[in-house]
């Protein structure tokens, strides 16, 4: 048995939490294996929305276990306030038994919040838009070996390492920042989620994926944020702090690159960014503001207005390859229904030049987008559940997307609810 892995193509909020849950029935495991709280995934069904940050999306099926995996970055405060609300909602991960934890994944202090929003108020203008979340901090002490994992929270010592960071992130915050928070309230509302982590079962998360493997069991390893926020391939520095491609998943979960089987990549049927960083394709016009009125394009974690535009080929296609996708899921087409004409940027002009490649350097020098016009449909979607009734024009826009990226569009979404998914393949 192989692990698959499903993962955004874009600059994150493709729709990842809806497909996995649609998916979940199908996986033993899903398991998250990046990022942290800054991630924002909508599951709605039967009338009721949940948004998840830290929580894999596979929850609310009976014989779906969860694993939040090594890879990801854990804000015990976010994760204790996300439980209560699933719980408040008739969701008991602890009584349902669904959820474990990897003793390897870090942990988020409330230090690591500040350093991140001191240090994105000294950006000023250039700053990244992170969601303060505490993520770059988190991440930068686990590769400078100074981080706290989840498996110290049992050692005797925890409060000493705990204090010890802490003092530290005081000390950097004072030097650089001239800051001196009071961290009475945060501390004892991080020991109070403390506690409440210790209930969970806390594993050797590389040793349970690999024995479900073993055990002929099917594993789902769910992604967070987008290619395009890849530490090393997005774009840098407007990027987040971990591994968003499919290697990812590897370093992630402890699983080998010859254990990834399906690696399903989710794109939007247009393109939207939030924060800042360079976004070729972005229309800061009406049709931007249709877009984003008609996608409610505003943040689930942050509730920020996201950035919208046409869908991106050259940065799809790069995204593709960096992950080596094999299946493709489109989703929100129904946000498109009712345009009479929309755009797809097939190549940039990139200093003169006519390329269909993401270039080094998007920062300083933003391509310029080269567009095929496409014409839309009227139809209303979002009640569409046969194949045989997806307009023609949908139908050749999804055959156009097809032959230029080289990969099947397996799935299509046409609304946020988990029926409103098709099967095209
Ligand atoms: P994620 O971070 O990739 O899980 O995506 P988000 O949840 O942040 O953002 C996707 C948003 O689009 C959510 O509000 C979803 O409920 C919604 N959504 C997902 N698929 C569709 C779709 O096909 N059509 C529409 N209209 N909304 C969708
Ligand atoms: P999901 O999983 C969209 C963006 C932030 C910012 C940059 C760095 O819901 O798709 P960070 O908090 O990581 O320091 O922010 O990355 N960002 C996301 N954008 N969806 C996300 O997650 C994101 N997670 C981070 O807006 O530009
Ligand atoms: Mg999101």
């Amino acid at each position: 048995m192989a692990v698959d892995v499903l993962l955004g193509l874009q600059w994150g909020d493709e729709g990842k939490g809806k497909i996995v849950d649609v998916l979940s029935a199908g996986y033993d495991l899903i398991a998250r294996f990046q990022g942290g709280p800054n991630a924002g995934h909508t599951l709605e069904f039967d009338g009721k929305k949940f948004v998840l940050n830290t929580i894999p999306s596979g929850i609310f099926f009976e014989n779906t276990l969860n694993l939040i995996g090594n890879g990801v970055i854990i804000d015990p405060i976010t994760l204790k306030k996300e439980l209560g609300k699933l719980k408040d909602a008739g969701h008991d991960l602890l009584e349902k038994q669904n959820l474990v934890i990897a003793k390897k994944a870090h942990l988020i202090l409330p230090t690591h919040q500040l350093l991140d929003a001191a240090s994105e108020k000294k950006m000023g203008e250039g700053k990244i838009g992170s969601t303060l979340k505490g993520i770059g901090p988190t991440y930068m002490d686990k590769t400078g070996r100074n981080g706290l994992r989840v498996g110290d929270i049992t050692l005797p010592d925890f409060k000493e390492r705990y204090q010890k960071l802490a003092d530290k992130h005081l000390a950097m915050l004072q030097a650089l920042y001239g800051e001196t928070p009071d961290l009475t309230e945060r501390t004892a509302e991080f020991f109070a989620a403390i506690d409440l982590i210790k209930k969970f079962p806390l594993v050797d998360s590389e040793h349970l994926v690999n024995n479900y493997l073993k055990e002929g069991k099917k594993v789902l390893a769910e992604g967070a944020q987008g290619a395009m926020l890849d530490i090393d391939f997005g774009s840098y520095p407007f990027v987040t702090s971990s591994n968003t491609t499919a290697a990812g998943a590897c370093t992630g979960l402890g699983i080998a690159p010859r254990n990834v089987g399906e690696v399903i990549g989710i794109f939007k049927a247009y393109c939207t960014r939030v924060g800042g960083g360079p976004f070729p394709t972005e229309l800061n016009n009406e049709t931007g503001e249709e877009l984003r009125r008609i996608g409610h394009e505003f943040g689930a974690t942050t509730g920020r207005p996201r950035r919208t535009g046409w869908i991106d080929l050259p940065a799809l296609k790069y995204a593709i390859m960096l992950s080596g996708v094999s299946q493709l899921v489109m989703t929100k087409a129904d946000v498109l229904s009712g345009f009479e004409k929309i755009y797809a940027c097939t190549h940039y002009n990139y200093l003169g030049e006519k390329i269909d490649y993401m270039p080094y350097d998007i920062c300083s020098i933003t391509p310029e987008p080269i567009y095929k016009e496409i014409d839309g449909w009227h139809e209303d979607l979002t009640g569409i559940t046969e194949v045989s009734k997806i307009p023609a024009k949908l139908k050749s826009y999804i055959d156009f997307l097809e032959a230029e990226l080289g990969v099947p569009v397996k799935y299509l979404s046409v609304g946020p609810d988990r029926k409103q998914t098709l099967v095209l393949h």
